[in-house]
């Protein structure tokens, strides 16, 4: 063949949202269709390969596998730039501080991950990465592992014995650092890891710590910064991207409001700021994703101005858009409605607001439901439980009837119709 038959070399940009296109998953779009959800079926959500099946496809909410996942984005596509979203979300010991996803592989099963599920992915991408220069695949890398390595661990009172062996075989970072270094050896693959949220890393605490663990995983072999676009943060969370009604410096009668009990001393008040400060202290591309599919927080509840400057908790609570109980609660939030759609380039700095989180699908079940899928029952997905420490043992705010996460939750779904913000 000429040089001129040759494809297009791959260039990386900068942001690959940019001027492009993001791929609809058909599967949820069908989904969302048939739910009354037409205003929005037409939006992007990303494919979620959340065990090995799902690669050649089958499992919930992922009935199409990758390969033909590819293929639709190829078509979509039409020779124009598009980005494929997916995360990869099956570490070994998956999901160590809670249960309702706990995973297929062991805390051992470092090699399954490498071979069985990282390789064929990195073989299907690789094959279609090369030959759809126009293709740029936006890889979101390992849900809560890191975040989960910080805080749940050593001998805080959040600390889990799942949580404390992942640490201790380092087999979250050597699957991160697998992860990011073998798919980011395409020019078109963008990984950004998975940064929690600013009710979860948002204190100094925590913050530097997270940001040191991070830049050491990203520094090691295969993954290089140079193989990291950035950060993504409110993947599958709650929490909103600003609080237009205070910020973190007022303060009520001489009283800063970050002591109020919802702020309760951390850094932020909201996942912009803390997405940004956080993607600017991680090596690599600095770039930042918010996952904005069920942070609008619209409805009867959204409040219209600030709170009385009365006491700092009635203030903050009685100005804020997000309606949790509190930041530590993240399973099928009642009240939650759908966020700002998905669009490149929101503001300053952020390459993307995005729908990762596909809404409709459950967090977890909200009472214990055989399954084959390694989904444990989670407490808070029980609309009755009363709390642990890592939610300082408030309500967990949950919806009741909820299936296994990943399934299709009805009723949840026409809750977050009914409180989009912006309204739909
Ligand atoms: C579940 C996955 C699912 C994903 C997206 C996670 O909580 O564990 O099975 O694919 O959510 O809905």
């Amino acid at each position: 063949a000429s040089a001129e038959e040759e494809p297009a070399p791959v260039q990386r940009v900068e942001n690959p949202y940019e001027g492009a296109d993001v791929y609809v998953n058909p599967d949820w779009s069908a989904n969302a269709e048939a739910s009354g959800g037409s205003a929005v079926a037409d939006q992007p959500t990303a494919v979620w390969l959340d065990r090995i099946a799902a690669i050649t496809g089958g499992s919930a909410g992922n009935s199409t596998g990758l390969e033909e996942h590819l293929q639709n984005a190829v078509e979509q596509a039409g020779g124009e730039p598009l980005v494929f979203q997916m995360v990869t979300y099956n570490l070994p010991g998956r999901d160590c501080s809670a249960l309702a996803s706990n995973g297929e592989l062991g805390p051992e099963e470092i090699d399954r991950y490498k071979n069985e599920f990282i390789d064929p992915i990195n073989e299907i991408v690789g094959k279609y990465a090369e030959e759809n220069p126009n293709l740029r695949i936006v890889n979101i890398v390992e849900i809560d592992s890191l975040p989960n390595l910080v805080t749940n661990t050593g001998s805080a009172e959040t600390a889990t014995e799942e949580c404390n062996t992942m640490l201790e075989n380092g087999n979250y970072q050597k699957g991160v650092s697998y992860n990011v270094g073998t798919l980011g050896e395409h020019e078109n693959v963008y990984n950004y890891l998975d940064a929690g949220h600013w009710g979860w890393l948002g204190w100094d605490t925590n913050f530097q710590p997270a940001a040191d663990l991070f830049n050491e995983v990203i520094s090691t072999a295969p993954a290089s910064p140079d193989k990291v676009a950035g950060i993504a943060v409110n993947v599958a969370n709650y929490g909103s991207i600003e609080e237009p009604n205070f910020s973190i410096d007022d303060t009520i009668d001489g009283k800063q409001i970050r002591e109020s009990k919802w702020i309760d001393w951390n850094q932020y008040t909201n996942n912009t700021d803390y997405g940004l400060d956080f993607a600017a202290a991680v090596d690599g591309g600095g770039g930042l994703i918010i996952d904005t599919s069920r942070n609008g927080w619209g409805g009867p509840d959204r409040p219209e101005g600030p709170g009385p400057e009365t006491s700092v908790d009635e203030y903050v609570d009685g100005g804020r858009i997000d309606q949790r109980i509190h930041t530590g609660n993240w399973c099928n939030q009642s009240g939650a409605g759908l966020g700002e759609r998905p669009q490149a380039s929101p503001a300053a700095g952020i390459h993307a607001y995005a729908w990762i989180k596909p809404p409709g699908e459950s967090d977890g079940s909200s009472e214990e439901i055989p399954n084959d899928e390694g989904k444990g029952f989670d407490r808070m997905c029980d609309p009755t439980y009363e709390g642990n420490p890592l939610n300082q043992n408030n309500p967990s705010g949950a919806l009741g009837n909820a299936p296994l996460s990943g399934h299709w939750f009805e009723a949840q779904f026409q809750e977050l119709l009914e409180n989009a913000h912006p309204p739909l």
